[in-house]
């Protein structure tokens, strides 16, 4: 989506987090997501013990970081974080948000990915991630990537084209797995704002959206929708 959609989502919703009460059946994609860097930052952060005196561990960019609220949750397990994205409105929030939480080894950037170099020095991060967001960062990757880094994402579509720019931009994928789950909102309230947010949608919780809430929730509750994403990683291939 533009960068108009998510500066209303901003807006309207004050930022990107999830808003609504749900549960899940089978397979939880963005559980699965932050276990997997948790440990990639684990192993890092062990890698570097002893070498960094004052703050050890990895240090990281998170592509399309929204309201920050994640990258801020990385930020316990890292260095550094960075967080970027071209919604100037989402970095106001995602910066509102780090003063909240008095987290000091995190800064957000407002940059797009697209099309353009990204605004890092060459050799910046261990670790780049898209969480949900923009995959054209990948051209300019490798370029601020250290030696010995990953890139990693977790997507809901364009598989094969994610997968495609993780190569051509030189990586090898060391992982591309796919997860399957159920989410279940409890009442029609919790179901509309996770309509409201899927890209393209109307805001399903303002009163000229009701006659199209009703179709949708016609069953009575529990509301159930299909969730499917995947998760990729890659580290540089050989020259
Ligand atoms: C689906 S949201 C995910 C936010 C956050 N990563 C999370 O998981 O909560 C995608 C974010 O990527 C940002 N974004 C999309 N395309 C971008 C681009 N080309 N350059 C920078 N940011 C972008 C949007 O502004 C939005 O905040």
């Amino acid at each position: 989506m533009g960068r108009d959609w998510y500066e209303a989502l901003a807006r309207k919703f004050g930022g990107y987090r999830k808003m609504w009460d749900s549960e899940f059946e089978g397979e939880d994609g963005e559980a699965a997501f932050t276990a997997f860097l948790r440990e990639t930052l684990r192993q890092k952060g062990a890698e570097d013990a002893g070498l960094m005196p004052r703050r050890p561990g990895p240090t990281v960019l998170d592509v399309g970081c929204g309201d920050g609220l994640y990258t801020l949750h990385v930020s316990a397990l890292a260095a550094q974080v960075t967080g970027l994205d071209f919604s100037p409105e989402m970095i106001t929030l995602a910066r509102r948000n780090q003063q909240s939480a008095a987290i000091p080894n995190v800064d957000f950037v407002g940059a797009t990915t697209s099309g353009t170099a990204l605004p890092f020095p060459d050799q910046s991060f261990d670790l780049i991630f898209s969480r949900r967001g923009p995959s054209s960062h990948l051209a300019d990757a490798r370029r601020v990537l250290k030696p010995g880094g990953l890139v990693a994402g977790i997507h809901t579509g364009a598989r094969d084209e994610i997968i495609g720019r993780v190569e051509a931009a030189g990586f090898q994928v060391v992982r591309n797995q796919e997860y399957r789950g159920t989410e279940i909102f409890p009442t029609r309230e919790d179901y509309a704002l996770f309509l409201s947010r899927i890209p393209g949608n109307p805001d399903y919780t303002l009163p000229e959206h009701a006659a199209e809430l009703d179709r949708l929730t016609a069953p009575p509750p529990p509301y159930r929708a299909e969730r499917w994403w995947f998760i990729w990683a890659g580290t540089p291939s050989p020259r």
